[in-house]
């Protein structure tokens, strides 16, 4: 529509220059003797050119606004987001969320002193982990992933979120390992491991909802309050996805089937995919 537009607005500049329009307009010119052939010609040649400029005018602001409009707020100074396949991007979608403060009486499940109750919250949170794809899923993955026992429609993922929230497990874990028997206790390269992803996790979504500070009357003294509002990704959506795709019977054994590549199992074909966001292309 709007590529119409603009042919539209420029062809009347066209008409308005080119030497077919001048004898288009100069034949009822010829007809009609009462009146001066120039300044006839001349004034709808104003009026072709104002309306041209005018057209022009409105197209060039009206695409200036739908492009500033359509662009995301993040990509303000760059034309362009990269964009990663997931088998779950469909699922992404966001809402309001206020933070806990996980102190004084603001203590949900997770915060609190080590439990089975507690535990089995935490488990919930990440045991859904492991994800089915269909070898053509699989072939759009920027890394490639493995088939189970060269299964097509067995190929293993799963989700950043649930490695990373077993990760933060396996740090409560180890914060209180006076109450976890000592057999399950993690070995200090895997809760080096896990601060890793932890600490790039956060990195990589860079939340900029401003923590703020408000005056405490008790404590007669201003406190730093994140139990603030986020823009949230909403996890129980992602959550049910990987419910739905959950290789709840994976054995480790699965794991030590070798299936060589080129037999049905092949390593998916590497891609990025890289959208790039353009609204307004001019011709
Ligand atoms: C666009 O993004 C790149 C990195 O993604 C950055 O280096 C560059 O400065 C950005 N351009 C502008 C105009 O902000
Ligand atoms: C994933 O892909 C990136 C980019 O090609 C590469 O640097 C990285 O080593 C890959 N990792 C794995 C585990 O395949």
């Amino acid at each position: 529509m709007l590529l119409a537009f603009h042919k539209e607005s420029r062809q009347s500049r066209y008409h308005s220059l080119s030497p077919n329009a001048h004898v288009e307009l100069e034949e009822p010119l010829l007809e009609d003797g009462t009146r001066r052939p120039t300044s006839r010609r001349h004034s709808i040649l104003a009026t072709v050119t104002f309306v041209s400029v005018f057209l022009n005018f409105f197209l060039l602001t009206w695409c200036a606004i739908s492009w500033a409009s359509l662009r995301p707020p993040s990509s303000r100074d760059n034309a362009t987001i990269p964009t990663l396949y997931s088998p779950a991007n469909s699922e992404v979608a966001y809402n309001l969320q206020t933070f806990t403060r996980g102190a004084e009486d603001d203590l949900p499940i997770y915060e609190r002193p080590p439990s089975d109750e507690v535990d089995k919250a935490w488990f919930d949170l990440h045991r859904i982990a492991p994800s089915a794809l269909h070898e053509d899923e699989a072939a759009m993955l920027p890394n490639s992933t493995w088939a189970v026992k060269g299964n097509r429609d067995q190929y293993i993922v799963s989700l950043d979120v649930f490695h990373q929230l077993h990760c933060l497990d396996t740090l409560r874990q180890y914060s209180h390992r006076n109450y976890y028997d000592q057999t399950r206790q993690p070995s200090i390269e895997h809760i080096r491991h896990c601060i890793g992803a932890i600490r790039q996790a956060l990195m990589c979504a860079s939340d900029v909802t401003p923590v703020v500070w408000q005056w405490n009357i008790e404590k007669k003294k201003a406190e730093e309050r994140d139990d603030v509002v986020h823009v949230c990704r909403d996890f129980g959506r992602i959550r049910q996805w990987a419910e739905g795709r959950w290789m709840e019977s994976l054995k480790k054994e699965d794991f030590e089937v070798y299936a060589l590549p080129g037999e049905g199992v092949s390593a998916s074909q590497s891609a990025l995919f890289m959208s790039y966001t353009s609204s307004c292309i001019y011709p």
